[in-house]
């Protein structure tokens, strides 16, 4: 089937083949076309270009009038945990009434007890509260995105997310990623055997899950009071036996050398970076590995800002994501973490698109066919109603911008 869009405002985040990721003074660059065009064949980008270059197709091709609406590359969101159970406006409560998220933590709350919340939630009902969550990310304008297990903390209830995880993939027309996330937090009857958890995660857990292909990716909670540099460089030695590549939480909390452990270990992205100083930026320079900002979570739990100003004029890229999850960011709206990183991270509009479309789509190793209108690239995508610029995705924080959604060239 073939679908030509036309009577566009904009294309936006238009790029020959090629780009993995954009850094530095680069990300200040979005290359857009006024008034384009756009052609889907079989759910892939067939050809755009500028208005008088629409060729003009016979009557088999169905066309969409776009209304002067802006067509944008579907966001990729590089890092969620939407798969689980419950939720926990309770703790939200505490957190105002002055608790910390450490705090919260240690007295059983956050990870624990969405843990416990997981394991008494049967598998169905899983997926289908979680499925409620992967149709409102489509309504706001995602097209890839990557999940984390770490809510189970057994074998049984990791093995459990990640079969969830696996049926988003096969049910939704979302391209999905599966990381495994069993060292989130060390589950309450390991409290004094450390050691014991972390060999459930690398003896058995590992092991059984990359034997089902249950997961594309490795993820650690690296940081002060979770889990160590040295347990984490254990955990990620036993995740690269099994082909596992890192993508892990890293210095949400304090500078705890999650970055480089990240860097040593050759992870795809290093993610929060709340307290990044010159040796992580170092560490991170010409490494491979995207920092990747959630602005939510600091957002949310009135934290610290990561310093993104000071990286990207360092010459490093950046991918933004949600994170979205019941604890510090339960929201998945990535046109909500634009706004964000351009108001609290002071990023450009074109540094901020860039972070959460070319640069994400790298950060989940989707860049050959996400993250921009290409030529061959999946036509993943949404249509804005009019509007006067792309500055104003960001700048109009609260309004619901997006007409259409476009996933695998199927209107959604
Ligand atoms: O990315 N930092 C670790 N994990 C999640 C939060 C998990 C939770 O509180 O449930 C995060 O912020
Ligand atoms: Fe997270």
């Amino acid at each position: 089937m073939s679908l030509l869009i036309y009577n566009t405002g904009m294309l936006v985040q238009t790029r020959e083949a090629g780009t993995a990721f954009v850094a530095g003074k680069d990300m200040a660059e979005l290359p857009v076309i006024p008034n384009g065009w756009l052609l889907i064949e079989d759910g892939i980008i067939a050809g755009y270009g500028p208005p008088e270059n629409m060729p003009s197709y016979g009557s088999h091709i169905q066309r969409m009038d776009a209304g002067g609406g802006f067509v944008f590359p579907s966001f990729c969101d590089s890092h969620t945990h939407l798969v689980y159970a419950g939720s926990r406006e309770q703790e939200y409560t505490d957190k105002i009434r002055g608790l910390s998220y450490e705090e919260i933590a240690r007295r059983g709350g956050g990870i624990l007890n969405s843990a416990k919340l997981l394991h008494d939630t049967p598998e169905e009902e899983l997926f289908n509260q979680s499925m409620e969550r992967v149709r409102e990310i489509i309504s706001y304008g995602t097209g890839a995105v990557e999940i984390k297990s770490g809510y189970g903390l057994t074998t049984e209830d990791e093995l459990k997310m990640l079969r969830v995880i696996r049926r988003i993939k096969t049910e939704s027309p979302l391209t999905v990623k599966s990381t495994f996330l069993g060292a989130h937090a060390i589950p309450a009857e390991y409290q004094s055997n450390r050691k014991g958890y972390i060999d459930l995660v690398v003896n058995e857990m590992i092991p059984v899950i990359a034997g089902e292909h249950l997961a594309d990716y490795i993820d650690v909670f690296c940081d002060r009071g979770f889990f160590s540099i040295e347990e984490t460089g254990r955990i990620l030695e036993a995740g690269a036996r099994y082909g596992l590549r890192p993508k892990i939480h890293a210095n949400e909390l304090d500078f705890s050398g999650g970055i480089q452990t990240g860097v040593k270990h050759g992870a795809l992205s290093v993610d929060h970076l709340e307290f990044t100083g010159d040796e992580e930026i170092a560490s991170l320079l010409g490494s491979g590995t995207m920092p990747t900002l959630l602005p939510g979570a600091a957002f949310f739990l009135g934290m610290t800002d990561p310093p993104a100003r000071t990286m990207i004029d360092a010459g490093l890229p950046l991918a933004m994501a949600s994170d979205y999850n019941p604890g510090s960011s339960p929201s998945g709206n990535m046109k909500f973490v634009v706004s964000l990183g351009c108001i609290r991270l002071r990023l450009l509009p074109e540094e901020a698109i860039n972070a959460v479309t070319v640069n994400s789509a790298y950060a989940m190793g989707l860049s050959g066919t996400h993250g921009s209108i290409t030529t061959g690239k999946k036509a993943n995508l949404f249509i804005t109603r009019k509007i006067p610029s792309y500055e104003y995705v960001p700048y109009a924080y609260g309004s619901n911008i997006i007409d259409r959604v476009i996933l695998n060239g199927d209107i959604c």
